[in-house]
């Protein structure tokens, strides 16, 4: 067993859907968070294959993604010898839990969830039950592993209030048996806007230049941030109703830097528009870059991420059929 794992540490669970590119929101909403939690907490973190399936996908390019997905977050920092990483698909306990939560899960719940919504909007042909189940799968993923702690962007919050909603249930009926998961939303970067509309979430879906993927060269990054949509007043200060496009850019700076936004707009206060872009650019190069080089390396070596994910796959299910197995009890399956 990972040493970690029966540590007395807390425990975190995190995924990322392996659909398409990673985006910077992304990464500073939740990746680089889990980076910097890995020494303090028992770390989870999975790629959740089988939510991409809500949405069409190409079978070979999803195979690809998903495995390049785990390559992704060593490159980012994760090391695979503290944090267990696995496939989604690989541990079934997760889509087992999801059958049953689903019965203690209401239409009503499901059916408010703004993603659904949004989601059901954007793809209008093919608006699935797995869409509108795809929150009970992801309390199934948090719950499984009895996590404390649940570091994503802003836009899982709603997400996660439902799984807590479901485990104060589920414990209400059959006394206490799930944790009730806290969110972990960072102060910046939780909801990094798009480029060209920073009114609207940067989305991985995007590929019109309002998104910045972690594989863009630097170049493309350079001319991204360039053509970023900004306003008329020539004020750098952070006001996102009023400035959207320069309170985005301060963000993605700050959230970089790690520098509040008061550091970051006091730092910044005098550049002209221009200037701050190429600022902003220079950062997110010199971040990713580094990530970029150690991703490609891996990429190389199909086998060590094949031996990653066959391994750790192994520690997740017994702790996942450890806990599906008291769940199974409790409700009368066993
Ligand atoms: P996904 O793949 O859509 O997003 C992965 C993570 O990135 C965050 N994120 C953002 N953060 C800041 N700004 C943005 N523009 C931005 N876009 C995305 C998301 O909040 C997320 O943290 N449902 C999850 C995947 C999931 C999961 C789980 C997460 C499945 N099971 C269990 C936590 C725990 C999702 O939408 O991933």
């Amino acid at each position: 067993m990972v040493e970690s794992i029966v540590s007395d540490k807390k425990t975190i669970f995190s995924g990322m859907q392996p659909s398409g590119q990673i985006s910077l929101g992304n990464y500073l909403g939740a990746l680089k968070s889990w980076v910097n939690l890995q020494d303090e907490y028992n770390c989870i973190f999975c790629s959740v294959n089988l939510h991409s399936l809500t949405v069409r996908q190409n079978p070979e390019l999803l195979r690809q993604n998903t495995k390049q997905l785990i390559a992704l977050y060593i490159a980012a920092g994760l090391d695979p010898n503290k944090n267990l990483m696995f496939l989604q698909s690989d541990v079934y306990q997760h889509t087992q839990l999801s059958w049953i939560l689903n019965c203690y899960t209401y239409f009503g719940e499901l059916n408010r969830m703004t993603q659904f919504k949004e989601k059901s909007a954007k793809y209008e042909e093919n608006i699935n039950a797995g869409l509108f189940t795809y929150p009970v799968l992801m309390a199934s993923d948090i719950l499984l592993y009895k996590t404390n702690l649940v570091p994503v962007g802003e836009d899982q919050k709603q997400h996660l209030e439902l799984a807590r909603d479901i485990a104060i249930r589920f414990n209400k009926i059959y006394g206490e048996t799930f944790i009730v998961p806290e969110p972990y939303i960072g102060k910046v970067g939780a909801r990094i806007m798009g480029l060209l509309d920073p009114t609207k979430k940067m989305s991985k879906s995007d590929n019109n230049g309002n998104t910045i993927f972690l594989t863009d060269e630097p170049n493309i990054i350079l001319n991204k941030v360039k053509r970023a949509v900004t306003d008329s007043d020539n004020q750098i200060r952070f006001d996102t109703i009023n400035k959207p496009g320069i309170s985005n850019l301060l963000s993605i700076y700050s959230s970089i830097t790690q520098k509040t936004i008061l550091e970051s707009e006091e730092e910044l206060k005098n550049k002209g528009y221009g200037d701050l872009k190429k600022i902003v650019a220079e950062v997110i190069i010199e971040e990713i870059l580094p990530i970029q080089e150690k991703f490609k390396e891996l990429c190389k070596n199909e086998d060590y991420i094949n031996e990653i994910l066959k391994q750790n796959a192994i520690k997740a299910q017994e702790i996942a059929d450890k806990n599906l197995n008291e769940v199974y009890k409790k409700i009368g399956i066993k």
